[in-house]
């Protein structure tokens, strides 16, 4: 089962995620997680041309070189995985790609980009997304105190085009979930479990999934 986690910088989704493993680990359950940019080595070379160069990046070479690190972690780590029916976890997937490089820079038109995700997913999809969704400006206070990378300092006027890229692909897009990411966390971890479980045992119906209803 491939789960993603999306949202716009500052939308708690790295807190959901380590929650989201510790429920994991504390039932037994054999999980991966990686993030993206990054997860293999390659990967993560491109991660940090992507995220630590300060020189002006033409918007076509960022949306490419994103697009370069995630066909390698697919390809290498994520479709082993998920051939022995493990969970994966992606922290980022190519919906980040089509709210950040094409409703937040418009670096493509939104067809490109749906080809390229295709392309660079290696026909994979989620069967899970999870949305984080918050205020664009509430979501900029909870990250004005840490060092910002080259895309968490654009500014809030992208935030607000990536955030309408992501309400969008929420509503074209039956496997997105969308959660109201200024609820408490363990609020929010509960929803995250409890659709996890309806998601496993409308695949199992037989299936007593009854770890997911322990919480
Ligand atoms: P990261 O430090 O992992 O941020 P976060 O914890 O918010 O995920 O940096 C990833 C940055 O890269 C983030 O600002 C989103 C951006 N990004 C894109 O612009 N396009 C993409 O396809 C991906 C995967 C990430």
């Amino acid at each position: 089962m491939l789960i993603t986690f999306e949202g716009i910088d500052g939308c708690g989704k790295s807190t959901q995620i380590e929650l989201l493993k510790s429920f994991l680990s504390k039932n037994k359950i054999e999980y991966s997680v990686f993030r993206e940019p990054g997860g293999t080595e390659i990967s993560e070379r491109i991660r940090s041309l992507l995220l630590h160069e300060t020189d002006d990046m033409n918007p076509v070479t960022e949306l490419l070189l994103f697009s370069a690190a995630r066909s390698q972690l697919i390809s290498e780590k994520v479709m082993p995985i998920l051939k022995q029916n493990q969970i994966v976890i992606l922290d980022r997937f190519f919906d980040s790609t089509t709210a950040y490089q094409g409703h937040g820079r418009g670096s493509a038109d939104l067809k490109s980009i749906h080809t390229l995700n295709r392309l660079a997913a290696h026909a994979i999809k989620p069967d899970i997304t999870f949305y984080l969704k918050i205020d664009p400006e509430k979501a900029e206070q909870r990250i004005s105190g840490n060092l910002k990378d080259r895309l968490e300092s654009a500014g809030n006027d992208f935030f607000k085009k990536v955030s309408a890229g992501y309400d969008q692909l929420a509503r074209e897009e039956n496997r997105f979930h969308v959660l109201d990411a200024e609820q408490s966390p363990e609020v929010i971890h509960r929803e995250i479990v409890s659709i996890i479980g309806d998601f496993q045992q409308s695949q199992e119906p037989d299936a007593a999934s009854k770890t997911w209803k322990e919480v």
